[in-house]
């Protein structure tokens, strides 16, 4: 172990074995208990805790440990003792021993702590935690996290470097990346008026890097996208990124698949590969997501046909319209629900993007129970396998709302009626994505993943006529519902190239100005490639059963892209963005009040 035998000769844990010796352990005061003329403080450092034990009989040290507070920085010398049997703690690794202190130092002392570090129960709210994560990152759930993570890392980078793969780094000062989100600008001092972006991903970098003859690159490596933030979203957050040369798709799925298989061991999660795959089309027309989460059934069924001839106005006017009536069954959750839930699952639903919901919900003997008339729904229950009790939720629309709705519901369906099996992992592969979905908003063809992703050999031929039918050389990599990585075969062929940028509404000119030197490369050699990126914050996320990347973070910033430790984004001095001809236009002051 590093470290000088001044502080230290054992760790806490580690002391649990030098039973009998003479040992030295420092770190901070945990908690401290007064027992009958008998001091006990439990000692922390990263590996746990040890207590220590001031007997009266050892004058000084337990005049200095009267005075410890919580938090102070200690060190403490003694013999390592076995505990009496009665006061043995079978949950702590070092519950069977304890320090008989007589030396005690004390390294510095802290002051009150803004919340407790031993209580982790005692839950401050999260600007004072942020604010001062590094007393929240002493508690035992937050250290295990970045313990964790650095475990992962090792784990991947161990498989990538016996692949052969090459870690290279590549600017973080460069020109946008179009991987859909808001830049963050960085300005140039030296050509003003002129603005660096931080890259939303190295993707152009790491093609460049095939041209190059790299064939085999990686990095785990910060990216940068100023977007909404969500419980798995953080403005700056880490990829495992990985591009290979003379690759086809199944030899990059085979390497990830190699990747998570170790990524997960070092988190105690055994996968088994290869993994399970489904084509884009069936995950949503299944599971009304491109990121399905199979560990429970709920699968979408079509009931359009009978629909039609129900007799409710709805369903018949919406099939009529071209659109499609489809339902999910919830095993077992529609027994409990009482009208005023059932309605609130109306009210959720077209808080999702319904226009409305028709529930069911079958009873003896053939009766049912439901939010229209039974009439209507004749056949549904049998349509779709449901039993006395189930739930049958159904939505009628156009697609791709229909789908999208019962994706959403089909998740938190399950999640409320304890439907998502503790301990399961279900990795899965999604193929063959659309290489563009239309922009109603935009009115134009948008990539799906970004614009320098193949097109199937064989729909070569209908970029131009038909976009939304071509396929593309594209796969995602989705855990439990959460994507976890993607990643496609490259475009290496500079006319089509040209051809695809276009697609996506880029005209020739515009074309050379942002991706000119894309172009050039791909002119002068560019071998077949293709790869990959992973979330490594997901994955991790995923691993420490955390409930947001924040927590396997070390310093993540809050909802509103904030840093509440260092006070950053903040203003900058006047002389600064003098140097960067930057003047900077007032936020517009609210509206004066009336009156
Ligand atoms: P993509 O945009 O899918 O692909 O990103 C890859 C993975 O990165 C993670 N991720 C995020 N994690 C936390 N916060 C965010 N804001 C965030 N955004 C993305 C996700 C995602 O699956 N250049 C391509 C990869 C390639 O084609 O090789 C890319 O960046 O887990």
């Amino acid at each position: 172990m590093i470290g000088s035998t001044r502080y230290r000769t054992h760790t806490c844990v580690g002391a649990a074995d030098a039973a009998g010796e003479r040992v030295r352990v420092a770190g901070w005061v945990h908690r401290r208990r007064d027992h009958g003329g008998v001091t006990f403080i439990d000692v922390r450092d990263r590996s746990g805790v040890l207590q220590l034990v001031f007997h009266p009989d050892a004058a000084d040290a337990i005049e200095a440990a009267k005075s410890l507070h919580p938090e102070d920085v200690i060190t403490a010398e003694g013999e390592l003792v076995p505990r009496d049997a009665a006061t043995v703690n079978d949950k702590l690794p070092t519950g069977a021993v304890e320090l008989r202190v007589d030396r005690l130092e004390v390294l510095t002392h802290a002051a009150p702590m803004p919340f407790s570090v031993e209580d982790e129960g005692a839950e401050a709210n999260e600007e004072l935690r942020l604010t001062y994560r590094y007393v929240e990152l002493r508690r035992e759930s937050r250290l295990r996290a970045l313990e964790l993570r650095g475990t992962v890392v090792r784990a991947i980078r161990g498989v990538l470097d016996d692949e052969g793969f090459l870690d290279v780094e590549t600017p973080m000062l460069t020109r946008s990346t179009p991987e859909g989100a808001r830049d963050f600008l960085v300005p140039a001092r030296l050509q003003r008026g002129a603005w660096y972006a931080l890259p939303q991903s190295p993707q152009l970098f790491k093609q460049l890097l095939m041209v190059g003859g790299l064939e085999r690159y990686y990095q785990i490596v910060k990216c940068f996208r100023d977007e909404d933030l969500r419980a798995d979203r953080q403005p700056e957050f880490t990829q495992v990124d990985i591009e290979a040369s003379f690759v086809e798709q199944d030899d990059i799925i085979a390497l990830v698949e190699k990747v998570l298989v170790a990524a997960f061991a070092a988190g105690g999660v055994t996968l088994e590969a290869p993994f399970a795959r489904m084509t884009w089309a069936d995950a949503m027309r299944r599971y009304g997501s491109d990121r399905p989460d199979l560990r429970f059934g709920l699968e979408i069924q079509d009931w359009s046909q009978a629909a039609a001839a129900s007799g409710l106005g709805v369903f018949e006017g919406v099939v009529a319209a071209g659109g499609v009536v489809r339902g999910i069954v919830v095993p077992g959750a529609g027994g409990g629900m009482s009208r005023k839930d059932l309605d609130g699952l109306v009210a959720e639903a077209q808080e999702i993007g319904a226009k409305g919901l028709v529930w069911a919900v079958p009873g003896e003997g053939g009766a049912l129970r439901s939010s229209v008339k039974a009439d209507f729904l004749a056949g549904l229950s049998d349509a779709f396998g449901a039993a006395t009790g189930d739930l049958i939720a159904v939505v009628a629309d156009q697609e791709p709302a229909a789908q999208n709705v019962l994706g959403v519901l089909r998740g938190r369906l399950a999640e409320r009626h304890g439907l998502v099996p503790e301990g399961a992992w279900e990795p899965l592969w999604v193929v063959d994505f659309p290489l563009v979905e239309w922009n109603p908003g935009e009115k134009r063809w948008d990539s799906l993943h970004h614009p320098f992703t193949s097109p199937r050999a064989d729909d070569l031929g209908l970029m131009e006529s038909d976009p939304g039918a071509v396929t593309a050389v594209a796969y995602d990599i989705v855990m439990n519902g959460l994507e976890l990585g993607g990643g496609s075969i490259r475009i290496n062929d500079p006319e089509v190239q040209q051809r695809a940028l276009a697609m996506i509404g880029m005209d020739a000119d515009e074309a050379e100005a942002r991706f000119g030197f894309l172009l050039r490369a791909l002119e002068l050699g560019a071998p077949p490639h293709g790869g990959l990126a992973l979330g490594l914050d997901r994955m991790v996320m995923l691993l420490a059963g955390a409930a947001s990347i924040r927590d396997v973070i070390a310093f993540p910033k809050t909802a509103t892209g904030g840093d509440p430790l260092t006070g950053a984004p903040a203003e900058v001095d006047a002389v600064q963005l003098r140097d960067l001809g930057i003047s900077v236009t007032p936020p517009p002051s609210p509206p004066a009040p009336k009156g």
